[in-house]
């Protein structure tokens, strides 16, 4: 850790990974700049633990616009910049191609070229995703071809091979890429799937909501804990030299699994009868609370995602400490108590 007080700039800090991260480096020491946009709605909720910080500063200002990004970079001088704002919902980019590129794209390429005229020797944490290796099988590490399926995860590839990887080679940028996998928490933004089962099988248990309906139901993902998952951006930017790292747990479930895991911490059980789109998950009482639906499939789907963090943990000396069970019970028991008070 450096003598002088550290200066930390987040982008996307109201997002689940914002929150956490701006938690962890204000507990550090830091002093913490934050890029919120005008738009989003309640943007500081997340951020409720860390309001009246004096060391933390929220600026406004969005990926989209590079005075907002100068003025951010002017102001805060920091030396690290963690760069976790994105259209990050893979089957919106289908729907989007061009906003989820504006954003994930150029917005690095924005946010890296004023970086470089305004703090040359700044150190810059991107946000990149297991998105990337797409049809790849696992387990996938840092050598891993790319090949994404969705705009998001061309958009990611990109920026990372063009601003990462290519100004890392040619203007000598310290900028790492965290190869993040699936990573959740009870703030997780409640379209991914993890929160949408969390939400609706609470509901459900509660007596307020009937059914509800998921896509494809054996899609894979290696799902770790958010608040494990910060710790890796920061140690990146603390190494000698800039660097690539997959963030995984190593272990992957089925979305199924997903299912049947919060209903164990529900005291519920699940039983599915039938095939494909005429599946169903039925309760002990012999309700019908879960149907699959065409409208949740991806028009192109990353079938199976199993991180190996060998290197992560190798030269960074990072492991996660949360575990899939532990996670799900984590975010079915916060959103189960928080639904129970609102009755
Ligand atoms: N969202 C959603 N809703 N996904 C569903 C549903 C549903 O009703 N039913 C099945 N799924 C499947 C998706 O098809 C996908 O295979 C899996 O559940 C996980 O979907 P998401 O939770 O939306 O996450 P993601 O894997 O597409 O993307 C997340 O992880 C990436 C890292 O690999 C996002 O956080 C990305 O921004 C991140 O980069």
């Amino acid at each position: 850790m450096r003598k002088k007080k550290a200066r930390a700039l987040i982008t996307g800090i109201t997002g689940q990974d914002g929150s956490y991260l701006s938690e962890y480096l204000l507990s550090l020491g830091y002093e913490v700049w934050g890029l919120v946009r005008r738009t989003s709605l309640d943007p500081l909720m997340r951020l409720s633990k860390s309001t009246g910080n004096k060391n933390l500063h929220l600026v406004y200002g969005n990926l989209r616009d590079s005075a907002t990004l100068a003025r951010a970079l002017e102001e805060g001088k920091p030396h690290e910049i963690y760069n976790l704002a994105a259209q990050s919902d893979v089957a919106i980019s289908f729907k989007c191609p061009e906003e989820t590129f504006e954003v994930d794209y150029f917005g690095l390429g924005r946010l890296v070229n004023e970086a470089m005229k305004i703090v040359p020797k700044v150190r810059i944490y991107q946000a990149s995703t297991s998105e990337m290796f797409g049809r790849t099988p696992p387990p996938q590490n840092e050598r891993s071809p790319f090949r994404p399926v969705s705009p998001y995860g061309e958009a990611k590839l990109k920026a990372h091979e063009d601003f990462v990887v290519g100004y890392r080679k040619r203007h000598g940028l310290f900028i790492c890429s965290g190869i993040l996998f699936n990573h959740e928490s009870p703030r997780r933004g409640e379209h991914f799937v993890t929160r949408k089962i969390s939400i609706s099988l609470a509901k459900i248990k509660l007596g307020v909501q009937k059914s509800f309906a998921l896509g494809n139901l054996d899609a894979k993902r290696d799902w770790g804990f958010a608040g494990d998952y910060v710790r890796a951006m920061h140690l990146m930017l603390q190494q000698k030299k800039p660097d690539d790292y997959v963030v995984a747990t190593g272990v992957t479930h089925s979305v199924r699994d997903f299912v049947e895991e919060v209903a164990r911490a529900l005291e519920m059980k699940i039983t599915w009868k039938g095939e494909g789109l005429k599946e169903v998950g039925i309760d002990s009482y012999g309700n019908t609370i879960i149907t699959v639906d065409k409208k949740f499939y991806r028009p192109h789907e990353v079938n199976a995602l199993r991180g190996d963090p060998s290197k992560a943990r190798k030269k960074l000396g990072w492991k996660p400490y949360v575990a899939f069970e532990e996670l799900v019970q984590m975010m079915t028991r916060a959103d189960y108590e928080r639904l129970k008070k609102t009755l």
